[in-house]
């Protein structure tokens, strides 16, 4: 399945100069401060270099392979937003808390809990899921409920790919993803009464085979920061963002639609199927429209696109299903 043209050099050069830039002066200069010894250093940089935002965004390096799947031709949002303007409640509810707060989350050791309708239950470590199969770079639209979007280079590989390790029986209908919850790590969340965590997502096990959908370990060549859902997440990217779990901990296969955090939040809201839709609105706001994050505020305003402009890859899985209505 084609989409666009694919990338014919890696991720790390098609990074947007002035957001690679920056990428780039602050590693320098963490380099620098390391070299130059703790001792010469205020107290103020000091500080930078331990702070937990500081280490969330450091990003090791991974090896990528082109991918035929993904979406081209549209300016890149910089890695600066990506990592600042991020939805983790259980990091704090403001958009720019997470990456402030999120270099508590112990990203490693990791291990992923796949349970339920399965053949047997296993545990993968994270290193060995990430050698599962080669890692692609894939840009994708990345569209929020809110009515934000971004266009994001993710690494990864088919969510799909992973299932098949997994053996899931024919009695499995459907798969639920758990983030990692920890009250201690995690208070900002825990602050969040109505929310019982974890967060939990699902898809129909066919959604959750398509090939676009993507069991993703980072973005922009390197592993993900925590604040955007380290060291592994979903992106699903004809759904609204809240579709796409991050940090994930455990895998179940269910026989029944599982119980999601934002719908069982306000199910008349937010949907279990929340397909991008600009034919139905949020009720509180028109989802007709979004606001492309980083770009200069003319040219933010975009149309939102049916399944995200995912349509001829994505439409024959909703068949039959009206989709004039927020299911
Ligand atoms: N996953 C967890 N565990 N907790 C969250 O709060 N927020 C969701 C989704 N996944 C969320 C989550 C929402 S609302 C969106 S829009 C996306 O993550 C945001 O991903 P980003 O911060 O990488 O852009």
């Amino acid at each position: 399945m084609l989409i666009g043209k694919p990338p014919d050099i890696p991720s790390s050069e098609i990074t947007s100069r002035a957001a690679y830039f920056r990428y780039l002066s602050r590693r320098r200069f963490l380099k620098s401060a390391a070299a130059a010894g703790a001792g010469a250093l205020g107290a103020g940089r000091l500080a930078e270099i331990f702070d937990p935002a500081t280490r969330a965004l450091a990003g090791t390096k991974l090896e990528t392979v082109k991918s035929p799947l993904t979406t081209t031709g549209e300016t890149l949002t910089s890695y600066d937003d990506i990592t600042h303007y991020n939805n983790f409640y259980e990091f704090g509810v403001d958009k720019s808390e997470p990456a402030k707060n999120a270099g508590a989350l112990p990203a490693r050791p990791w291990s992923v809990q796949v349970e339920g309708h399965v053949k047997r239950p296993k545990t993968f470590d994270i290193d060995a899921l990430m050698k599962l199969r080669p890692l692609e770079d894939r840009v994708y639209r990345h569209r929020c409920v809110e009515a934000w979007s971004m266009v994001i280079p993710w690494v990864g590989y088919s969510l799909a790919e992973f299932i098949k390790e997994c053996e899931p029986l024919s009695s499995a209908k459907y798969v639920q993803f758990l983030s990692y919850w920890d009250r201690r790590v995690e208070h900002w969340g825990a602050e969040q009464t109505s929310i019982s965590w974890p967060y939990s997502e699902g898809l129909r096990m066919d959604e959750a085979m398509h090939p676009l959908a993507l069991l993703t370990f980072g973005l922009y060549g390197e592993t993900l920061p925590n604040q955007d859902g380290a060291p592994v997440r979903i992106v699903v990217p004809w759904k609204y963002g809240f579709k796409s779990a991050k940090s994930i901990v455990t895998v179940r296969f269910v026989d029944r639609q599982p119980h999601t955090t934002w719908n069982d939040q306000a199910s008349n809201e937010y949907g279990f199927y929340s397909n991008v839709n600009p034919h139905v609105d949020h009720p509180r706001w028109s989802q007709k429209v979004e606001r492309r994050i980083g770009l200069p505020f003319w040219e933010q305003r975009k149309q939102t696109l049916m399944f995200n402009g995912y349509t001829d890859q994505v439409a024959y899985l909703y068949q039959g299903m009206d989709l004039r209505k927020n299911f």
